[in-house]
């Protein structure tokens, strides 16, 4: 079965053709590398052993789109391709809505076009609105999201269902992710923001290789048990293996099912600053800072629904998050560059 990934270069996106690949699956990359890097794709190869077909496109862009499904028979795709960094999408609204819905327009007209009908979305629990009650399940109502970038993921999940509704012979994935942290066992590929890293984790290694000289924490007077902010983190490979079970389940169904990707457990601030000490062996120096507009304390899921239908459930530990992390920081300490 081939399948393409949209933003395939991108830290999720690599990940998840490493794991496809393991399961036999042929793996075809389009990507613009605007927050990737082509070296990945040299990664890859190495760890998979095989070199994957790559189209350096703007998934936007149906003509160029449009080669790529004449040139592979697509069966499937998994839509990473979009901007994510919600800072950013306050600043500049219009190109996430234009980029982010426009990517994915272009790709539901190119796969009708070729008769694609296996679809699955990278979606995010940011689409949970304030009004959410934890632990996060996927029948709950969504919205008001609080800011362009998770507006932008909601507005998707509409136009997906809305075409499956539409096209009963379609079948559609959304998957929501919590918190992706890690990196691949071999430490050839992980997460690689670009500028100063707006996660907790990705800042954390940058902290612990020695290229940022300490972590602020965003408040610790939120009403958790230390103070700081809780989030239910997961393994970029628990991830990634989500994505195979639900390529294996859109393959066999159709219509629109929505699945939570992660552990169903919340960390605090300073419980993975603690995990990452042990990780690296050294201190992270953190200083508490004023609280970050638009966080909130708790944020974590029900993760049962994709244990019961895709038999997925998460692996790594907290501790095996770090580890993995400082492996990929510690051996390529500026990233892809
Ligand atoms: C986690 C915790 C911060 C940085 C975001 C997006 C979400 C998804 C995942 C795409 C919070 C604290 C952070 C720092 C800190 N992305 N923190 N100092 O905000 O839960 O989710 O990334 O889908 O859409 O909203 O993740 O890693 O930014 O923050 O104290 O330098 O770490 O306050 O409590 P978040 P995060």
């Amino acid at each position: 079965m081939k399948i393409l990934l949209t933003g395939g270069a991108g830290y999720i996106g690599s990940h998840t053709a490493v794991e496809l690949s393991s399961m036999g699956y042929d793996v075809v990359i389009a990507d613009n590398f605007s927050n990737s890097n082509p070296i990945v794709l040299e990664k890859l190869e190495k760890i998979t052993g095989k070199c994957f077909p790559l189209y350096k496109i703007d998934v936007a862009d149906k003509a160029a789109l449009r080669r790529v499904f004449e040139e592979n028979e697509i069966e499937a795709v998994i839509h990473f391709a979009g901007y994510k960094a919600v800072g950013e999408s306050v600043k500049v609204p219009l190109s996430y809505y234009r980029s982010n819905i426009d990517t994915t327009l272009s790709l539901i007209e190119i796969m009708e076009e070729f008769g694609c009908k296996n679809l699955v979305f990278s979606s995010s629990a940011t689409v949970y609105g304030k009004r959410a009650s934890l632990p996060y399940s996927e029948e709950m109502e969504t919205g008001p999201c609080t800011n362009p970038y998770g507006w932008t993921k909601l507005f998707i999940e509409q136009i997906i269902t809305d075409y499956a509704k539409a096209n009963p012979d379609f079948s559609a994935v959304i998957l929501r992710y919590f918190n992706p942290v890690g990196a691949h066992k071999s430490g050839l590929i992980g997460e690689d923001p670009n500028g100063i890293p707006n996660n907790l984790v990705p800042y954390i290694s940058r902290v612990a290789v020695g290229n940022l000289p300490y972590l602020n924490v965003f408040g610790n007077d939120y009403p958790t048990a230390d103070g700081t902010g809780v989030r239910d983190y997961i393994h970029v490979t628990d991830l990634a293996k989500g994505h195979v079970a639900a390529i294996d389940f859109a393959a066999k169904n159709s219509g629109t099912e929505i699945f939570n990707l992660g552990t169903g457990n919340g960390i605090s601030v300073l419980e993975m600053v603690k995990a990452y000490e042990k990780a690296c062996g050294h201190e992270i120096p953190y200083r508490i800072a004023p609280r970050r507009e638009g966080d909130i304390a708790f944020c974590f899921a029900n993760a049962k629904k994709a244990f019961e239908i895709l038999g997925w459930k998460t692996e790594f530990s907290v501790d095996e998050m770090c580890r993995d992390s400082w492996n990929w920081q510690s051996k390529n300490p500026d990233g892809y560059k």
